[in-house]
């Protein structure tokens, strides 16, 4: 048990040291904290709320979501996974 709880300690470490290594790329586009217009035409993304910020990537990567710059942002979430977009999600949203 004790054994389990140091774990998920150390893997819950691992996700957030992860997290910010994910984001640096997008950084230069939507702010360190998310609160850039990116391009002149972005929402901006830290005023989301954590479901229209999945929402979003998810549309973004199966073609469903996005404007004139679409493609641009597929480019940036197709090697995401799921648990990446959540774990951004939670760190750029309130
Ligand atoms: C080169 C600049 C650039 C980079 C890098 C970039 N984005 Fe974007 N992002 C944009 C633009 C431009 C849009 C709006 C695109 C559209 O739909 O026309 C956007 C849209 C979004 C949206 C939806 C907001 C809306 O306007 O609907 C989210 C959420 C988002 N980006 C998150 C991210 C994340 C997370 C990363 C990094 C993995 C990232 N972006 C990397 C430029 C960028």
């Amino acid at each position: 048990m004790r054994t389990g709880i140091a774990l998920a300690f150390v893997l819950q470490s691992i996700v957030f040291a992860n997290v910010d290594a994910l984001y640096k790329p997008c950084a230069g586009c939507h702010g360190v904290e998310g609160e850039k217009v990116a391009n002149g035409v972005s929402k901006i993304i830290n005023q989301m709320s954590k479901e229209e910020f999945i929402a979003s990537l998810e549309g973004y990567k199966n073609g469903t979501y996005g404007g004139n710059l679409k493609a641009l942002m597929r480019g940036q979430v197709m090697r995401l996974s799921k648990e990446d977009i959540e774990a951004l999600a939670t760190k750029i949203t309130h």
